[in-house]
C-alpha cells in the first residue's frame, strides 16, 4: 500500500526493487544524533518563535531524547518503509508523545534536516581527524628527535642523491600531515553555516528564527540562499578532496615503509604489533599494516571521484540522487581514520637500523656535491666547472671501484691543480649533513630545531 509518509496523493504502493533501491536507513541511522540535535534545535525556535506550544515542544524534546537512548541502547527499531532517518526518528517521536510529534515538521523539509544533519557530522568527523593527523605527527616527531643524527641516503628518483638525516626525513611528512589539518580546517570554516529553515528549496512563509537555530548547532551563521541549501554538497566535497589528499600522503609514507623493511634497504624494523607472518615461509615478516594503508588510500579518493560523479549534471535543487553523498563520505572518513591509527602506531613501534642507514650512504658517491660545492667556495671555480671536474672523478673511483674520499690527493690534483688535503674533510656523509645549515635544511642542529618548532605548531 501507499506510504504512510506521503503516500496521501498515492494508491499504488513501490515496487519491490523501489523498496529496495530508495531507502537510506540502512546508512544514514549514523546520523541519529544530529538529526536529534537539529529536531531539538528546530523545535525549540518554532516554540520561541509561537509557531508551536512551548508545552509542545518540551514534549518533543523529551521525546528525542528518548529516542537517542533507544538508538545508544539497541532497542531502537528501524524501518525501511520509512526510509531515512528523518521520518524513523518523526514516526517513533509520534508513537511516543503523540501530537507534538506531528508538529515537529512545520517550516522545515528533509531537504534542509538532511543538509544539516550531514554538515553537523562532517564536521565532527573533522574535528576527530584533526586530533588523529596530530598524533601521526606526534609519532613522526619523536623519530625526528631520535634520528636527527642518523645519516641515510636522501633520493631523488630513488636514485641516491645527497646525504640526508632520518629526522629530516620524519619532518617532511610533519609538513604534509599539518597542511592536510590546514585544508580540514579551512573545509571546516567554509561548512560551518547552518541550512536549516531553507525548508524544501524555496524558504518558509512561518516567521522561523534562522539565526536561533544556527546558533544552538554551533553553526556561525545560517546559509544565505535557501536553493543553495538544500542543493548544494561542495562541503562533503571539499572534506572527500582534503582526506583524498591525506589518503594520498599515507600512501606515500607506507610506500616508503614497505621500501624500508625490504632485504634490500633493511633501514628499519617494524614491530610485530603491525606486521604479518607467511603461512609457508617461516622467516617471513611482511609490512601487512603500511600495505593496507598504501591501498585503502584507493576507497577514499574513490569516494571523491564518485560524489564528484553524483553531483556534476544535478539542476537546482535537491535530487534524491544526493542521497548518495553518505556512503563515500562515511568510508572515507573511516578508512581514513584506521589508516591513521594504524600509521601513528607502526611510526611510534618502527626501529631505525643506525648501521644500514650509514652503510647506504657509502654507497652511490654522495658526497660528490660536496665536493664541487668546496671546489666553488675554496678554489673560486665557477660550478658549472666544479660540476664537471667532480664528474670525472666520481668516474675514476667508480672504474676503480672506490668511493669519493678513497681517492688519493694525488689522483686528485692531475684533474685539478687547485685541490688540496683540505678536500677530505668534506667528503665524508656526517660533515655533508652537518654543513647543511640552511632554513629548512637537514643538519641536525637543523633538524632539532625544526623538530621542537614543529612541536609548537603542531601539538
Ligand atoms: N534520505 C534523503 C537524503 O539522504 C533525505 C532527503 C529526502 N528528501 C526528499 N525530498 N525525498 O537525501
Amino acid at each position: 500500500q501507499p506510504s504512510a509518509i506521503w503516500g496521501g496523493r498515492f494508491t499504488g504502493g513501490p515496487a519491490a526493487a523501489m523498496r529496495a533501491i530508495n531507502p537510506s536507513i540502512g546508512f544514514d541511522q549514523r546520523l541519529y544524533a544530529e538529526d536529534i540535535d537539529a529536531s531539538k534545535a528546530h523545535s525549540a525556535m518554532l516554540a520561541h518563535q509561537g509557531i508551536i506550544a512551548e508545552a509542545d515542544d518540551a514534549a518533543i524534546r523529551d521525546g528525542l531524547e528518548t529516542i537517542r537512548r533507544e538508538i545508544e541502547a539497541g532497542t531502537f527499531t528501524f524501518s525501511a518503509a520509512l526510509e531515512d532517518i528523518h521520518m524513523n526518528v518523526e514516526a517513533r517521536l509520534t508513537e511516543l508523545v503523540g501530537e507534538p510529534g506531528r508538529r515537529l515538521h512545520t517550516a522545515r523539509s528533509r531537504n534542509d534536516q538532511i543538509a544539516t544533519d550531514l554538515r553537523l557530522w562532517v564536521r565532527g568527523a573533522i574535528d576527530r581527524l584533526d586530533g588523529e593527523l596530530a598524533a601521526v605527527q606526534k609519532a613522526l616527531i619523536e623519530q625526528a628527535e631520535n634520528g636527527a643524527e642518523l645519516v641515510m641516503p636522501g633520493y631523488t628518483h630513488l636514485q641516491a642523491a645527497q646525504p640526508v638525516t632520518l629526522g629530516h626525513h620524519m619532518l617532511a611528512y610533519v609538513e604534509m600531515f599539518g597542511r592536510d589539518r590546514g585544508r580540514l580546517a579551512d573545509a571546516r570554516k567554509r561548512l560551518n553555516e547552518c541550512p536549516l529553515g531553507a525548508a524544501a528549496l524555496a524558504g518558509t512563509a512561518f516567521p522561523i528564527d534562522r539565526g536561533m537555530t544556527a546558533e544552538a548547532l554551533g553553526f556561525d551563521a545560517p546559509t544565505a540562499n535557501s536553493l543553495d541549501s538544500v542543493a548544494d554538497r561542495d562541503f562533503a566535497l571539499e572534506f572527500l578532496g582534503a582526506a583524498s589528499i591525506a589518503a594520498t600522503h599515507l600512501s606515500r609514507l607506507s610506500e616508503e615503509l614497505v621500501i624500508w623493511c625490504s632485504e634490500g634497504f633493511a633501514f628499519v624494523e617494524l614491530s610485530d604489533a603491525f606486521t604479518t607472518g607467511s603461512s609457508i615461509m617461516p622467516q617471513k615478516k611482511n609490512p601487512d599494516g603500511a600495505e593496507l594503508v598504501r591501498a585503502k588510500a584507493g576507497r577514499v579518493i574513490g569516494g571523491l571521484i564518485n560524489l564528484l560523479t553524483v553531483m556534476k549534471g544535478l539542476p537546482m535543487a535537491y535530487g534524491k540522487d544526493m542521497q548518495e553523498d553518505k556512503e563515500p563520505v562515511f568510508d572515507a572518513a573511516d578508512t581514513l581514520e584506521l589508516c591513521l591509527a594504524c600509521t601513528a602506531g607502526m611510526i611510534a613501534d618502527m626501529t631505525p637500523n643506525a648501521e644500514n642507514l650509514r652503510a647506504a650512504t657509502q654507497r652511490g658517491f654522495l658526497t660528490a656535491t660536496d665536493l664541487a660545492d668546496w671546489l666553488v667556495r675554496e678554489a673560486g671555480m665557477p660550478f658549472r666547472e666544479a660540476h664537471h671536474v667532480t664528474g670525472r672523478l666520481v668516474a675514476l673511483a667508480e672504474r676503480t671501484g672506490r668511493d669519493l674520499p678513497e681517492l688519493t690527493l694525488a689522483e686528485m690534483q692531475a684533474e685539478d691543480a687547485r685541490i688540496t688535503e683540505d678536500i677530505f674533510g668534506v667528503l665524508t656523509v656526517e660533515r655533508s649533513v652537518a654543513s647543511r645549515t640552511s632554513l629548512g635544511g637537514t643538519a641536525p642542529d637543523t633538524v632539532r630545531a625544526a623538530a621542537a618548532r614543529a612541536r609548537e605548531r603542531f601539538l
